[in-house]
C-alpha cells in the first residue's frame, strides 16, 4: 500500500471509497462535510440524525454517492471524542479505514481531511497512517493457488491524505516517513514470526541479521565453537538436541552523540517441541514464535539504520531450536552460563530462560547502562494478562517508567509485574545456583523473571514477557493482523528515541 500526501479538495478525487473522519463531540459539521452533503442532497445528515450514527471508534457508516461525485462511496468513520484525543486513537482509526476498505474491496482510497488543530497534526498523521500501515499488512508467502486471488482482491493499492496548506504538506511528509520506516520495520520483524521453523532455523535468524547491517551498524556472528570458547554451557544445552547449529548474534549502533549504552536481549528460539520435557500436540503448535524477541532485536535495527539517535545500542540473541533427540540435554543436568552461575534443568521446556542466562551474561560483559530483555517466555505471562498485554519486570524504577511512557505512545500494551524478593526461593535449586522452573502452579511468569534477575547483576534491567502478544491468532486490535505482530519494535525504539 502507498501512502499519497493530496493538496486538492476532497470532493473532486475519484476514488473508491472517500473517508471523512468525524468526532462525536463536535457538533457543528466541517466545510467538506456540508459542501458534499449539498452534492449528495442531504444524505450525510440524514444519515447522521435519523441512522443515529454516533461517531464512536471503530463505528462507520458507508453510503453510496450514486454517481453526485467521483469518488464511489463516502465512509463517514467515527474517531470518538475529540478532546484528550490520544495517538492511539489515531491510529486504531487508520487501522479500521483500512480494513473496511480491504473487506469492500476499494483499492483506491482517501481520507478527506483531519479534524485538528495545527498542534496536534503532525502526530494524527503519524499515527493515523501508522496504524494504515500496519493494518494493510499481510503474510502472503503460504498462500496457494486457492489463496492467492482473495488476498489480492482485498488489498488496498493507495491511500490518500488530504492536506491544504504546504506547511501541512512538510509536516505531513515528515510524518508519514516516519511512520512507515517504523511500520517497515515492524513487519520485518513480522515476516520473520511469520516463516515457518523449517523455512526459519538459527542460521536463518543470522541472514536476517545481515540484512540490517548499513550505515552506524555492525554485527558480529558467534558460531558453536565460539559460543563454546565464550562458555555459553546453558544456551549451548539447549541446542544440543537439535540438528540445527546455534548461533550468538550480536548486533551494534554506534553514534558519536552516544550518552547511553543500552542492551536489547532477545530469546530467538526457533521452534520450542519443549524438548525432552515434551510439549502436548495442542501446545506445540505455534511455537514457530518462539523467536519474536529475536525478531523485534532485528527489527529494532531495521529501524535504527533509518533514524538518527543519541544512544548506542547493542542487540544481542542467541538463534537456538529445542528439539527432544538422543543428545538433547536432561531433565536433572546442571549446566553453566558464560558468567559461572550454575543451573540445575528441572524441565528442560522453561529453555528461554536458559538461553537468555548466556545473552543476558554476554550483555553484561558489555558493560551497558541497562539491559532489556524480550522473550516469549511464560504461558504463564498468559495465563495474568492475556494475549494483549506483555509483563514488565524490572529491577529499575526509572527504567519502568520509560518504558511504560513509550508504551502509552505507541499503543503496545505492557503491565508491571511485582519482583518479591522472597520469590527468589522459587528457584533456588539445592545442587547448583539456580534451578530452571519455579514452584508448580504458582506466579509461573514471575518466577521466569526471579531467574533471569541475578544474571543482570546491579545493571539496571527490564524483562519484557511477550508470550501473550508477540502473535494473534484472534484480533485484538485493528492494526494487528493475524499471526506475528513484531510486538515491541516500535516500543522499544520509541523508548531509545527519547534518550
Ligand atoms: N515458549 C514457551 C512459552 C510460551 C507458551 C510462549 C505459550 C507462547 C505461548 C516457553 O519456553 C515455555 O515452554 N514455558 C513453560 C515454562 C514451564 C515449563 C516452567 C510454560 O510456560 O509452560
Ligand atoms: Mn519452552
Ligand atoms: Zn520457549
Amino acid at each position: 500500500m502507498k501512502i499519497e500526501i493530496i493538496k486538492r479538495r476532497p470532493q473532486a478525487l475519484d476514488c473508491d471509497m472517500l473517508i471523512i473522519p468525524l468526532f462525536s463531540d463536535t457538533k457543528r459539521p466541517s466545510e467538506v462535510f456540508i459542501e458534499i452533503d449539498e452534492v449528495l442532497h442531504g444524505a450525510l445528515q440524514q444519515a447522521v440524525q435519523y441512522d443515529q450514527f454516533v461517531a464512536k471508534l471503530g463505528v462507520s457508516l458507508i453510503l453510496p454517492t450514486l454517481g453526485h461525485l467521483p469518488a464511489k462511496k463516502i465512509v463517514l468513520l467515527g474517531l470518538g471524542e475529540k478532546k484528550g484525543i490520544k495517538a492511539d486513537t489515531w491510529r486504531k482509526a487508520g487501522a479500521y479505514l483500512v480494513k473496511l476498505a480491504s473487506q469492500q474491496k476499494a483499492k483506491q482510497i482517501v481520507c478527506s481531511f483531519l479534524p485538528v488543530e495545527a498542534q496536534g497534526f503532525s502526530q494524527a498523521i503519524e499515527s493515523l497512517t501508522e496504524g494504515a500501515y500496519l493494518s494493510a499488512y499481510r503474510f502472503h508467502i503460504y498462500h496457494g493457488r486457492l489463496r492467492k486471488m482473495e488476498t489480492e482482491r482485498q488489498s488496498v493499492e493507495r491511500l490518500g491524505v488530504c492536506i491544504s496548506t504546504d506547511k501541512e504538506k512538510r509536516l505531513a511528509s515528515d510524518a508519514i516517513e516516519r511512520s512507515r520506516t517504523l511500520t517497515e520495520a515492524t513487519c520485518v520483524a513480522r515476516d520473520l514470526v511469520n516463516t515457518t521453523s523449517q523455512h526459519l532455523a538459527p542460521k536463518q535468524m543470522v541472514e536476517a541479521a545481515k540484512q540490517v547491517v548499513g550505515k552506524n551498524i555492525e554485527l558480529h556472528v558467534m558460531d558453536k565453537k565460539h559460543m563454546e570458547e565464550l562458555g555459553m554451557g546453558a544456551a549451548l544445552s539447549v541446542s544440543a538436541g537439535s540438528i540445527e547449529e546455534p548461533y550468538g548474534v550480536h548486533l551494534t549502533y554506534k553514534n558519536r552523540k552516544a550518552k547511553k549504552r543500552i542492551a536489547i536481549v532477545g530469546k530467538a528460539v526457533t521452534f520450542d517441541s519443549g524438548g525432552l520435557s515434551l510439549k502436548p500436540a495442542e501446545a506445540m503448535m505455534g511455537m514457530k514464535m518462539d523467536m519474536s524477541g529475536g525478531a523485534t532485536v532485528i527489527g529494532i535495527f531495521k529501524a535504527l539504520s533509518a533514524m538518527k539517535l543519541n544512544v548506542e545500542v547493542h542487540g544481542i540473541f542467541i538463534a537456538v531450536e529445542n528439539m527432544p533427540s538422543g543428545s538433547a540435554y536432561r531433565p536433572g543436568d546442571v549446566v553453566t552460563a558464560m558468567d559461572g552461575t550454575t543451573i540445575e534443568i528441572h524441565n528442560t521446556d522453561a529453555e528461554g530462560r536458559v538461553t537468555l542466562a548466556d545473552a543476558i551474561a554476554y550483555a553484561k560483559t558489555l558493560e551497558p547502562d541497562m539491559i532489556i530483555d524480550i522473550a516469549t517466555l511464560t504461558g504463564a505471562c498468559i495465563a495474568a494478562l492475556g494475549d494483549d498485554i506483555a509483563g514488565l519486570f524490572s529491577n529499575n524504577v526509572r527504567l519502568t517508567e520509560r518504558l511504560k511512557a513509550a508504551s502509552e505512545k505507541t499503543g503496545e500494551s505492557i503491565w508491571e509485574m511485582p519482583m518479591p524478593p522472597q520469590y527468589m526461593e522459587f528457584v533456588k535449586s539445592p545442587i547448583a545456583d539456580l534451578k530452571n522452573v519455579g514452584k508448580k502452579g504458582s506466579a509461573g511468569s514471575i518466577a521466569g523473571a526471579m531467574f533471569l534477575k541475578p544474571f543482570a547483576g546491579d545493571t539496571p534491567w527490564a524483562h519484557l514477557d511477550i508470550a501473550g502478544p508477540a502473535y494473534v491468532e484472534r484480533e485484538t486490535r485493528p492494526d494487528m493482523p493475524y499471526g506475528g505482530t513484531g510486538f515491541g519494535v516500535r516500543l522499544l525504539t520509541e523508548f531509545l528515541e527519547r534518550f
